[in-house]
């Protein structure tokens, strides 16, 4: 199990989106990602029911992690994800990202997850108010800040997100949680930088990382300098 501290001040972590990877070739292109610079992987993982689109599972979570030592941040964009959390242990995955929306029983999920040895995480979408993940803030080890809709990559980023991770930050700064702030959904160099100022830790791309020509250049500038 491997896992991130709180980046430099300045500075966030770099999760690129394998939803854009091309999966006839995805060995390469995680080693395309791994020497370009990031820092971890982010898959999605979605069951044509929370979302209108599916993606995959426990059995190419544990593919990719016999090709990677990066952490591995399964967000699983699943109604029932309770029902899958010892197949996604085994699978070697080092986070599992839930979502507030979904039909999961939240408390008992949350801790069945840190059982298994695996990080915490908690995710909103767009239209849903941060009201909604405040009760879980002292049981995860990372909040999902949704800045497009779940489902597809490619879409516009949703400003809204903004306010939702300085309130996240401002709150962690005060003693509640000690959790990473991720944000997914329409990263590129502007509205990465933006989010980093906000106070995230975790910038999730993936159409923008993957369609560049200099994919190093970008992971840079997303990773921003030290303050
Ligand atoms: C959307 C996924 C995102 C998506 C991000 O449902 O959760 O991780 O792949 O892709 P871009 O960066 O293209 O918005
Ligand atoms: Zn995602």
């Amino acid at each position: 199990m491997s896992w991130l501290p709180r980046p430099a001040e300045g500075t966030a972590w770099v999760a690129p989106s394998l939803l854009s990877a091309d999966f006839a070739h995805l060995a390469d292109d995680i080693a395309a990602m791994t020497t370009a610079g990031c820092d971890l992987l982010h898959l999605d993982v979605m069951d044509a029911h929370f979302v209108p689109n599916l993606t995959f599972g426990p059995f190419i979570c544990e593919a990719i992690r016999r090709v990677s030592a990066l952490p591995l941040d399964a967000h699983l964009m699943m109604t029932s994800p309770e029902r899958y959390l010892e197949p996604f242990a085994i699978s070697g995955v080092d986070a599992l990202t839930i979502h507030v929306e979904s039909a999961a029983p939240l408390a008992a999920t949350l801790a069945r997850i840190g059982e298994l040895g695996m990080k915490r995480g908690i995710s909103l979408n767009p239209g849903t108010p941060l009201d909604a993940v405040l009760p879980w803030l002292g049981q995860v080890d990372l909040v999902l800040v949704m800045t497009v809709q779940p489902g597809f990559g490619g879409q516009a980023f949703n400003e809204a997100g903004v306010a939702k991770i300085a309130e996240l930050a401002r709150r962690r700064a005060a003693g509640e949680g000690a959790y990473l702030i991720n944000v997914d959904g329409g990263i590129n160099a502007h509205t990465g930088r933006t989010c980093r100022e906000a106070g995230a830790d975790i910038l999730v791309s993936g159409s923008w990382l993957f369609k560049a020509e200099d994919r190093a250049a970008r992971i840079a500038q997303l990773r921003g300098r030290p303050a």
